[in-house]
């Protein structure tokens, strides 16, 4: 049984970019198959090695996740935006993904005091329901590089309207769903 406790986060390192690829390639083919064909699953990828996601780490915000030392999942955000949230198909239902993607919106809250949004995969629009984003439109997946066209839905993360930018400067970032 694994527990909140079996897990740690830091920072994504150069050196991680081969797991966060092989995360996102084992997370699709076990978590998203039910909501795409296999053919979007097989080239989910498309042209994406490694390196991708060395530039990507680059960035600086990417955040992993490990157990046993072993890194199990990663997020990756932009100013207002969570571009990524991967999480190995074992460590899936017990909480790791809520703790991400709490991380995330921290992570894309730097630099930025407007509303988050995200592209989420078919599969996981219920989750980031869940966690209080709504829908906002549908649309196709921007950030990869080749590969399928993969449907996704546009997501903004809802804040009271009584959630003002006072509100916001006396308690700090307001996150409503955690
Ligand atoms: C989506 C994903 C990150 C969820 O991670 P997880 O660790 O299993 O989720 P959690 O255990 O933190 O679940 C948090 C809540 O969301 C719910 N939930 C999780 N996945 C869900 C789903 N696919 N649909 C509806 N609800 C879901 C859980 O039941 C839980 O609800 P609760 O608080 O009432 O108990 C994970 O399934 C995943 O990596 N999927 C494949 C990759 C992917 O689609 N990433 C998103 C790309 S945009």
């Amino acid at each position: 049984m694994t527990h909140a406790a079996d897990f740690s986060f830091r920072s994504a390192r150069l050196q991680d970019a081969e797991s966060v690829f092989n995360i996102t390639k084992a997370s699709i083919g076990g978590l998203a198959r039910a909501s795409y064909s296999p053919g979007q699953i097989e080239n989910w990828m498309g042209e994406r090695t490694p390196s991708f996601y060395e530039e990507l780490i680059g960035n600086g915000r990417m955040m992993v996740c490990l157990r046993g030392g072993v890194v199990v999942g990663f997020v990756d955000a932009l100013p207002g935006e969570l571009t990524r949230l991967f999480i190995l198909p074992e460590v899936a239902g017990v909480g790791l993904g809520r703790r991400l993607l709490k991380i995330g919106i921290a992570q894309s809250r730097l630099g930025h005091s407007g509303s988050i949004k995200l592209e989420a995969t078919v599969n996981a629009v219920g989750f980031y329901r869940k966690c209080g984003f709504r829908s906002k439109a549908r649309g196709y997946f921007s950030h990869g590089r080749g590969g399928e066209p993969i449907e996704i839905v546009h997501m903004e993360l809802w804040i009271p309207k009584f959630a003002t930018r006072d509100a916001s400067a006396l308690y700090g970032p307001i996150c409503w769903i955690f």
